[in-house]
């Protein structure tokens, strides 16, 4: 079985209502694709509403589903509710949410301006908390039930990570609301989940994080145990199972999907992944020796 198959069944979302910040590109997209694969209706939103129709009507024609693009900055609460109400208008009712949309810059903090710092944190934490609170309002007041909230966070949301701080500060805070959430919400019949994950290329991300011979001066996929970097499909997969009703007893979890990136940087002793076999033969000899000795 390749690890690029579409893994549920094909109504697997059927009749849900999908909003995917930032869908109109990158991991984003992706994920759109395969929500409409599985049947379920999906808005996406970003700033770039050129952008997001070109995405939507793609979309539209390779899966036969329903793509609803929405002009949306994350960091204003307004434009916010005003996403919420078109997606209601559109479709009645909406089911799921994935704060998805992010911002990164890759930077030594201490040449970061206040105002770069503030965008990142706009972005990702108090974007997330917008559409947390719009959707949760909205749902708890409609006294609804079976929703839920998917957060993209990664890895460094628990580690930190030298380079990215506004962005590590905000996913950490961002994980945080998860599973708060995930406590205070359930009795609202809301569940909260995220998932953190390790490289997976996209262009935009990865041509700005890394521009150019970055890219491979820094081999991300060298970090990575299992020696490759994500497919999209693999993400698209986990997250289609976190936002479906298989997934109903799953809440407050935050799932990684790294191939074992971020524990080989943790443990103490996994650089010794770089002793050849036969200084092992070696090593073992001199150890054994010093304890007959
Ligand atoms: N490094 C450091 N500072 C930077 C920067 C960089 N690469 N790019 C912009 N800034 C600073 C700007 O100078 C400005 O600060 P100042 O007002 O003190 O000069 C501040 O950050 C805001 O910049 P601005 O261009 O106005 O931000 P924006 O709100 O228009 O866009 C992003 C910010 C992050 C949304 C934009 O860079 C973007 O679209 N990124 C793509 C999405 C992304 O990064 N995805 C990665 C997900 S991991």
């Amino acid at each position: 079985m390749e690890y690029t198959k579409k893994m549920l069944r094909d109504d697997a979302l059927a009749g849900k209502t999908i909003v995917v910040t930032g869908g109109g590109s990158g991991l984003g997209k992706s994920m759109t694709k395969y929500f409409l694969e599985l049947g379920a209706n999906v808005a996406i939103s970003s700033r770039n509403l050129e952008k997001l129709q070109n995405t939507a009507s793609e979309l539209e024609q390779e899966t036969g589903g329903k793509c609803l693009p929405v002009q949306c900055d994350v960091r204003n609460y307004d434009e916010v509710e005003q996403m919420l109400q078109l997606v209601l208008d559109e479709f009645g009712e909406v089911d799921v949410l994935l704060n998805n949309a992010a911002g990164n810059f890759i930077s030594p903090t201490e040449r970061l301006s206040a105002n770069a710092f503030d965008t990142i944190i706009d972005i990702v934490l108090k974007g997330s908390k917008n559409c947390t609170l719009a959707f949760g309002k909205h749902w708890i007041d409609k006294k609804t039930e079976n929703k839920s909230i998917l957060n993209i966070v990664t890895t460094y949301a628990w580690t930190g990570s030298a380079y990215v701080v506004p962005s590590a500060t905000a996913k950490a805070g961002v994980l945080a609301m998860t599973r708060s959430l995930a406590v205070e919400w359930a009795k609202y019949g809301i569940r909260c989940n995220a998932i953190a994950p390790g490289p997976f290329p996209t262009k935009g991300a990865w041509d700005r994080l890394l521009p150019g011979d970055l890219k491979d001066k820094f081999d991300l996929s060298k970090k990575v145990p299992l020696k490759r970097v994500g497919d999209h499909q693999e993400l698209a997969n986990l997250a289609a199972y976190l936002v479906s009703d298989f997934s109903a007893y799953v809440n407050g979890e935050v799932i990684t999907i790294d191939g074992g990136e971020w524990l080989k940087g943790a443990g103490q002793f996994n650089l010794l992944e770089a002793i050849p076999e036969e200084l092992w033969d070696q090593l073992e000899a001199m150890i054994k020796a010093k304890k007959r000795g």
